[in-house]
């Protein structure tokens, strides 16, 4: 039987087959140290589950919840973005809760587009930045480009060569996954086009707080008349270490944020309200809970790129998200990165993402996640330093797997 329509536009996940590797290495006994997912390890801080303890033991809060986020929620975001950026938003029009970034995400596409509208998405990307389109029918054209000089051309290109003229442009700096950030003079530049150009701005800043080298990455909200085309989605789950719990947010442009809480309020029915709360008690927080989940990515980071030099795999520092965005190793360039992400589980007992699964243009790199503690990663290591050294030695015994098959 043909598969669905909807279901024949979605390749099976790259990460998956990385997966089912891994699984099978752990059943048989291998100890395999996963910096593949960007799967947060920390606990969330006390105080925000010791809120929803407390909350939860209150039977109204066991009701349905509110679709668009409880107001105190609301207004706890506009606080933050306040506080943290000088970004003015209205919680009641500019602010809506959703059920992770990433449904929010999805659920906006799902919301502004209609069949065959383009696209403009960075390549590579975090997964749901062009699926979430290709699944609201929408067309991807897809941008491999940095945030530098070039961007404002790769632009220009695509809207010379779109037919129909593109609906909306994707930005995400920090960027999951090649951990690129970007500049506030960056983003005034992209807004001018796109006010220009009459294209909507959609910017994930899910890694809004992590970041290393002193420098907060901005929003684009801070670009005055931003909130003319933008909308900004950010998320608990690296923030505070809440990636469970699946809370995020999107703010800024009211038409945007009314088309996506419309199509919300026919889909769910908010997240449980003890979430809400606890969430809420979050974001009023001091900002000490960031700061230390912030510290701990921070020596991770060091102690990665480190022993990962040591081992002789030169890995730039990320100066920003939890990710590090590697390329593979010169001999094994070739293979490209899925199979190159086998070898490292087979040989060394590491995971990393193959960077395939963040479009075509991600092939020669990996993408390591810091989500192991310091022992961990420089175990990690010294596992790829003896798998390096063996396979330079003996190449020949170092096959990629699909061979074997
Ligand atoms: C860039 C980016 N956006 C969104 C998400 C999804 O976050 P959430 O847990 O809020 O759905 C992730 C998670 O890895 C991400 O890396």
């Amino acid at each position: 039987m043909e598969e669905f329509h909807k279901v024949r536009r979605l390749p099976p996940y790259v990460f998956e087959q990385v997966n089912r590797l891994k699984a099978s290495a752990r059943s048989r006994g291998a100890d395999i140290i996963d910096l593949g997912m960007g799967n947060p390890d920390l606990p969330t801080p006390k105080a925000i589950v010791d809120k929803l303890c407390e909350v939860v033991r209150d039977p109204r809060t066991h009701r349905y919840s509110s679709s668009r986020g409880i107001p105190g929620l609301r207004r706890a975001q506009a606080n933050y973005y306040g506080r943290r950026f000088g970004v003015k938003l209205d919680p009641d029009t500019q602010v809506v809760a959703t059920l992770g970034s990433k449904e929010g995400f999805a659920n906006m596409a799902q919301a502004i587009t209609a069949p065959g509208d383009v696209i403009l998405c960075p390549n590579p990307t975090y997964p749901i930045h062009a699926f979430g389109f290709i699944m609201s029918g929408g067309v991807i054209r897809s941008l491999q480009v940095e945030p530098d000089d070039g961007f404002i051309p790769a632009l220009e290109r695509g809207i010379r060569h779109s037919i129909p003229k593109p609906l909306a442009l994707i930005l995400n700096y920090p960027s999951n996954p090649t951990a690129q950030v970007a500049s506030l003079d960056f983003y005034k530049e992209v807004v001018a086009f796109a006010k220009k150009n009459d294209i909507i701005i959609l910017s994930d800043l899910a890694y809004s707080e992590i970041y290393f080298d002193g420098n907060p990455p901005p929003s684009v909200l801070q670009v005055p008349g931003a909130i003319d085309v933008a909308v900004e989605f950010t998320s608990m789950s690296k923030t505070f270490s809440m990636p469970g719990w699946r809370m995020g947010f999107a703010v800024g442009n009211h038409r945007l944020i009314s088309a996506l809480t419309r199509v919300k309020s026919y889909l769910d029915y908010g997240a449980f309200t003890p979430i809400q709360v606890a969430a809420a008690h979050a974001l009023n927080g001091d900002g000490a809970d960031i700061a230390e989940v912030r510290d701990i990515y921070h020596k991770r980071r060091d102690v990665m790129v480190d022993a990962f030099s040591r081992a002789g795999w030169i890995v730039p520092a990320p100066a920003a998200s939890m990710f590090a965005w590697a390329p593979i190793p010169e001999p094994f360039k070739h293979l490209g990165s899925l199979e190159f992400s086998k070898l490292l589980i087979e040989h060394a007992d590491v995971a990393v993402a193959p960077g395939v699964g963040f479009g075509e243009h991600g092939d020669d790199h990996v993408r390591i996640a810091l989500v192991e503690n310091e022992h961990r990663i420089r175990q990690a290591a010294r596992n790829i330093k003896r798998f390096l050294a063996s396979s330079a030695k003996q190449p020949n015994n170092v096959v990629p797997l699909a061979a074997h098959r």
